[in-house]
């Protein structure tokens, strides 16, 4: 590993991420998967702080409840040896064929009122072990045909369910707050929220609302042809990010999970330099884990996994020395100023002006020289080639 972290990088992995088994739609499994408890050592080893998980990734599916406590016994025993910590808990509502329909939104009543019951069930266990976030992707939430689904019922109940979890957590006084995982599509063709555009929109239309937040992927919103960078920067706008998911992924396709910056280098600089550095007139930060939800690829042995999950650490810290280079250089701040960045944080009407005022004035409209404005070249390809100077370490 070229970078060391260290626990103030707060790092954090999904336990399903190095414990995958590599099965895939075309192919058995091609790694046993890990006890969980191995994975926390490695992981702790290698210098994460935190770890995450799906109940169903520590406490197989249908255990008993003796098992159940003496599954978790062990678990808590491992974090307690290595001093991880579980910053996020999410719920399995998706490997079962009781959810091929979805959880919340499955059109089989009873089959919403199992996910409920597994979710809420799982909402006490996050909070027994500290977590502040609850995250919700709703993978199987959604349709393959446009006949099979009542768009504005699935809605409804999709709020409903979100809403009745958000409840809970209140009246049970848990400091957890809910994040909704975006995907456009796999495992159903078209998933329900898929962008963080659509979250947003339902987030607003929510009862308890003020606890309902993001969890953005980076591969998810690039596999709708959208800049990650962007929506996440939407989200901490609207004070919603609340959790993310880093990795890698390479254009429209499927979902491919890769280690953080094996996909969209330039991309990946740009996420680390909002994320470390802010927005560049100041403005809301995110300050939570920074968490991998990547798949070691299926061609790697237990070498491969602890190597790639140290790959996202050291990759995202080289990505972070290159974003504070960037902003550290006077040209930079210099081009920054000449192509109009920093202008835009000035409000377009002055202190105290109303839109009277500014149909009043002249100035802006009737004897601006527009042509002469319109002249105005911006620089971004310059400032931009200065990010990329710095992103590949060349300054
Ligand atoms: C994916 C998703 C999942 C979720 C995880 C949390 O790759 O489609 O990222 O890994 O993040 O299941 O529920
Ligand atoms: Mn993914
Ligand atoms: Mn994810």
């Amino acid at each position: 590993m070229v970078r060391k972290p260290t626990p103030a990088d707060k790092f954090s992995f999904g336990l399903w991420t190095v414990g995958w088994n590599a099965q895939d739609q075309f192919g058995s499994a091609s790694r046993p998967w890990l006890d969980p408890v191995e994975s926390v050592h490695r992981l702790a080893e290698l210098g994460a702080s935190h770890v995450t998980f799906h109940d169903d990734d520590v406490v197989p599916f249908g255990s008993s409840e003796a098992d159940r406590e003496r599954i978790l016994d062990r678990f808590r025993g491992a974090l307690a040896e290595t001093g991880i910590t579980v910053e996020m808990v999410t719920t399995n509502t998706f490997s079962h064929p009781i959810f091929k329909d979805g959880a919340f939104t499955s059109n089989d009543r009873r089959v919403r009122r199992y996910g409920l019951r597994k979710v809420v069930r799982n909402v006490d266990l996050a909070a027994s072990l500290g977590a502040d976030t609850f995250v919700m992707w709703g993978g199987r939430e959604g349709a393959e045909y446009d006949s099979a689904k009542d768009l504005n019922a699935a809605h409804d109940r999709y709020a409903e369910g979100i809403d009745t979890v958000a409840a809970y957590i209140k009246e049970k006084g848990y400091g957890l707050r809910i994040a909704i995982e975006p995907k456009p599509n796999e495992p159903r063709g078209d998933i329900l929220l898929p962008t963080v555009g659509h979250a947003l929109a339902l987030i607003a239309k929510l009862e308890h609302g003020d606890i309902v937040g993001l969890n953005p992927e980076t591969g998810h919103e690039q596999m709708a042809g959208l800049n990650y960078t962007s929506g996440i920067a939407q989200a901490l706008w609207a004070d919603k990010l609340f959790h993310i998911d880093l990795n890698g992924q390479r254009s429209i396709k499927y979902d491919q999970d890769l280690v953080f910056g094996h996909g969209d280098l330039f991309s990946a600089f740009a996420t680390v330099d909002l994320i470390e550095n802010g927005f560049p007139s100041g403005g809301p930060r995110y300050d939570g884990p920074r968490h991998f939800d990547y798949k070691p690829s299926r061609t790697e042995d237990f070498t491969g996994v602890w190597d790639s999950a140290a790959a996202n650490m050291s990759t995202y810290l080289l990505l972070k020395e290159r974003a504070q280079a960037f902003r550290a250089d006077p040209e930079v701040q210099a081009a920054l100023e000449e192509s109009g960045v920093l202008e835009l944080s000035q409000p377009t009407l002055a202190p105290g002006e109303t839109l009277a005022d500014l149909l009043a004035d002249t100035s802006a409209y009737e004897e601006l020289d527009v042509d002469a404005v319109a002249a105005r070249g911006f620089g971004f390809v310059r400032l931009n080639q200065l990010a990329l100077e710095h992103a590949i370490g060349a300054r």
